[in-house]
C-alpha cells in the first residue's frame, strides 16, 4: 500500500518555509503478528515541532534530515494482527505526518468509545487541553475566584486555560493577535478582559483587566508579554511558563526580562512546566474536562487545513497567528 509522509528536509535558522519540508511516497507493508496498519484522519502541528527542527539536545529529540515529521495524530486502524484492536477502532499515535502506517500494537493508543468528534483528541481532549489543565492545577495551584491572566489565549492551550480558569469562578483576561480573536475570547469565551497586543502597551491593557493585580499568569508567549504579565503580578502570584511562541524563531538569543527583581518582594512563584511533568493527572484531567464539554461549560474551535501537503502550512501558520483554537491537518479520508 501506497502512502504519502512529509519530510524534513531543511533546518532554517528562522522562520520555517515550505521548502524545508517534501511530500514524499512511501510502501507500507501487510502488518504481521502483533502489528496494526492504521490510517490517519487528522495530523496535529505543534509549536514545540519548532525545536525539534533545530539540530540540538533539548527535551525531545530533533528530527532526523530526511525523516518524516512526527508527532500526533488521530486514525482508524485498518487491519489488526493484535487481540483486542479490531478494524474502525480509533488511535492516538506519535507517527506523525503520515498518511497510513503499520506499527506494533502497543505503540498506538486505543480511544475507546469517542467522548467528542476524533480531531478533539488533538486538541482539547489531548495534549493541549491537559496543558492547560496541568499549568493552571499543577504549575499554578489556581484557586477558585483568582484573577488569571493568559498570553496565547486565542489558541489550542490558551483558549482551554481561560475557559477552564473561568469554571473555576476566575476573572480572566487575555491576549491574541487581532481583532477577530479578542472577539472570539470575550463574546465567545466570556473573558472579562481581551486586548490585541500589538495595539498599545500590553501592562496598560491588563491594569484595565486586572486593577488589583494578577494571582495567576499563564505564560503561551515569553518575550514583551511575559514582561508585561511580570510586572502587573500581585504579590504571593505564580506564574506558569507553558511557552514562549515569541521567541521560537529567533536566530539570537533574546534578553529576559529586566523586570525580573519583582518575583523577589512580591514573593511570586515563577515555574516552568511540561506536560509530562503531571501525567499523574491525565485521570483527573479526562473527567473534568470531557464533563465539562458535555455539559456545554467549555467549548472549542480548530483551524483545519485540507490534506497532507497542507502541513507544513498549517505548521508554519502557527507563527503568523493563522489559527483560532488547535490548527489541525484533516485527511481525505476523515470524511
Ligand atoms: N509546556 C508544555 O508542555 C506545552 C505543551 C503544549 C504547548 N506548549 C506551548 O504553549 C504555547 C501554545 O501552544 P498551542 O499548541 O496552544 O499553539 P497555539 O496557541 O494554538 O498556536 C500558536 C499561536 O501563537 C501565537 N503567536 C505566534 N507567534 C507569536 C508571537 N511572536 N507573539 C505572540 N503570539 C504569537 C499565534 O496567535 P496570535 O494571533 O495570538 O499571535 C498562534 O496562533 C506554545 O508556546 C507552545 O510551545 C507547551
Amino acid at each position: 500500500m501506497k502512502s504519502r509522509e512529509v519530510h524534513l528536509v531543511g533546518r532554517p535558522p528562522g522562520t520555517p518555509t515550505p521548502d524545508d519540508f517534501r511530500v514524499v511516497e512511501a510502501d507500507i507493508g501487510d502488518p504481521g503478528p502483533g502489528e496494526v496498519l492504521v490510517r490517519n484522519l487528522f495530523l496535529s502541528v505543534d509549536p514545540y515541532m519548532r525545536g525539534r527542527m533545530r539540530d540540538r539536545k533539548s527535551y525531545v529529540a530533533p528530527f532526523g534530515l530526511g525523516a518524516t515529521m512526527t508527532g500526533g495524530a488521530v486514525g482508524q486502524v485498518v487491519e489488526s494482527q493484535v487481540p483486542g484492536l479490531f478494524p474502525g477502532d480509533h488511535v492516538l499515535s506519535n507517527f506523525g505526518w503520515r498518511e497510513v502506517f503499520t506499527c506494533a500494537g502497543d505503540e498506538v493508543t486505543p480511544l475507546g468509545e469517542l467522548r467528542a468528534p476524533a480531531s478533539a483528541y488533538l486538541g482539547v481532549l489531548g495534549m493541549p487541553g491537559m496543558t492547560a489543565y496541568t499549568g493552571l492545577f499543577g504549575a499554578a495551584s489556581l484557586k477558585d475566584g483568582e484573577t488569571v491572566f493568559v498570553s496565547g489565549a486565542a489558541g489550542a492551550v490558551g483558549s482551554v486555560a481561560g475557559q477552564i480558569a473561568k469554571i473555576k469562578g476566575c476573572r480572566v483576561v487575555g491576549t491574541a493577535g487581532s481583532a477577530e480573536k479578542v472577539r472570539y475570547l470575550v463574546d465567545d469565551l466570556a473573558f472579562d478582559h481581551a486586548f490585541d497586543y500589538h495595539e498599545g502597551q500590553p501592562r496598560q491593557h491588563i491594569r484595565e483587566g486586572a486593577p488589583e493585580g494578577v494571582d495567576v499568569f499563564f505564560d503561551n508567549v515569553g518575550g514583551e508579554l511575559l514582561q508585561a504579565g511580570i510586572g502587573a503580578m500581585r504579590e504571593f502570584g505564580r506564574i506558569a511558563l507553558c511557552g514562549a511562541i515569541s521567541m521560537y524563531n529567533d536566530t539570537e538569543a533574546a534578553p529576559g526580562p529586566t523586570n525580573l527583581a519583582r518575583a523577589i518582594g512580591l514573593g511570586l512563584n515563577i515555574r516552568g512546566f511540561l506536560v509530562r511533568h503531571y501525567r499523574h493527572m491525565r485521570k483527573d484531567f479526562m473527567r473534568d474536562v470531557s464533563g465539562w464539554l458535555a455539559d456545554g461549560q467549555l467549548t472549542y474551535r480548530e483551524t483545519v487545513y485540507e490534506g497532507i501537503e497542507s502541513a507544513p502550512d498549517a505548521f508554519i501558520g502557527l507563527f503568523t497567528g493563522a489559527n483560532i483554537g488547535k490548527m489541525v491537518v484533516r485527511l481525505d479520508d476523515a470524511g
